[in-house]
């Protein structure tokens, strides 16, 4: 079977760097969650965490994890910003609404009346042909983008301005858009994490955020338009 190479070994391992601390990140801060009532999962998970941390450690933690990550990310930015960054952000960045928007639109078709069902609708039961990433993956990886720099930006601010120059209304404010960028990606997060990862034929695209590589017929299905760039290009050298 031939394989080609998808992400780069530091690109893997800042994904799962990423990965570990974003969950984390999650979980701790939905438990710092002053109001019971917005418990998305009932009272019982701000309970537990706060048995086992207390409510400083629960803080220093959930602190600790997101200064972690943004150290780590700075260095893999500063590293990587050429080899890994900058096509990343060129990719998702290639929004073509129109087309994406039928894409995303036919793929929900797709899951839930299969195609099918998208025959009887007289669509041809297919999805138009993606890239690197689909339209559905540019989406979700550029909505991350956006609320992981709010995220960074209003919890730096909250940890170093708190009781400090910042007004009483503009740390209110800022709060506010750290709890709306992390509703947002708690959302996405498990949406990322079943369609990329989970759902049927996806096998391959997990292995490849573990060893770099996937198979090239996995490529030719998924991901055309990147396939037949890479053969082109291979053609050519
Ligand atoms: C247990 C949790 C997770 C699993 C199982 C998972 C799984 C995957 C897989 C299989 C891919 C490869 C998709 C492909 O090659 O087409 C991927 C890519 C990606 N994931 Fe995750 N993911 C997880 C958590 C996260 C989190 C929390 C984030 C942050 C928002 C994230 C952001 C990304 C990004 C930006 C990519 C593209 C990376 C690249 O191409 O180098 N993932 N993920």
């Amino acid at each position: 079977m031939t394989m080609i190479r998808r992400h780069s070994a530091p690109a893997v391992f800042m994904h799962w760097c990423n990965a570990c601390c974003w969950l984390l990140l999650t979980f701790t801060g939905f438990a710092l969650l002053a109001n019971p009532e917005m418990q998305p999962v009932g009272r019982w998970w701000s309970d537990l965490w706060h048995e086992l941390f207390g409510g400083l450690g629960l803080l220093r933690l959930h602190i600790f994890a997101g200064l972690f990550w943004l150290a780590a990310y700075i260095v893999y930015i500063l590293a990587r910003c050429k080899a890994d960054v900058l096509p990343f952000l060129r990719e998702i960045l290639a929004v073509r609404p129109a087309a994406d928007l039928r894409w995303c639109g036919l793929k929900a078709l797709w899951l839930t009346i299969g195609p099918r069902g998208m025959r009887r609708l007289g669509l041809s039961g297919e999805l138009p042909p993606q890239g690197f990433y689909n339209a559905g993956q540019r989406l979700v990886a550029l909505i991350a983008v956006v609320c992981g720099v709010m995220l960074a930006l209003t919890g730096l601010v909250l940890l170093f301005l708190s009781g400090a120059s910042a007004s009483a209304s503009a740390l209110r404010w800022c709060l506010l858009l750290h709890f709306c960028s992390a509703g947002v990606m708690a959302v996405l997060i498990p949406v990322h994490i079943y369609m990329a990862a989970l759902a049927p034929g996806e096998g391959p695209a997990l292995r490849s955020m573990l060893t770099g590589m996937v198979p090239l017929a996995h490529a030719r299905e998924h991901n055309p338009l990147w396939a037949r760039r890479l053969e082109a290009e291979e053609r050519r050298s």
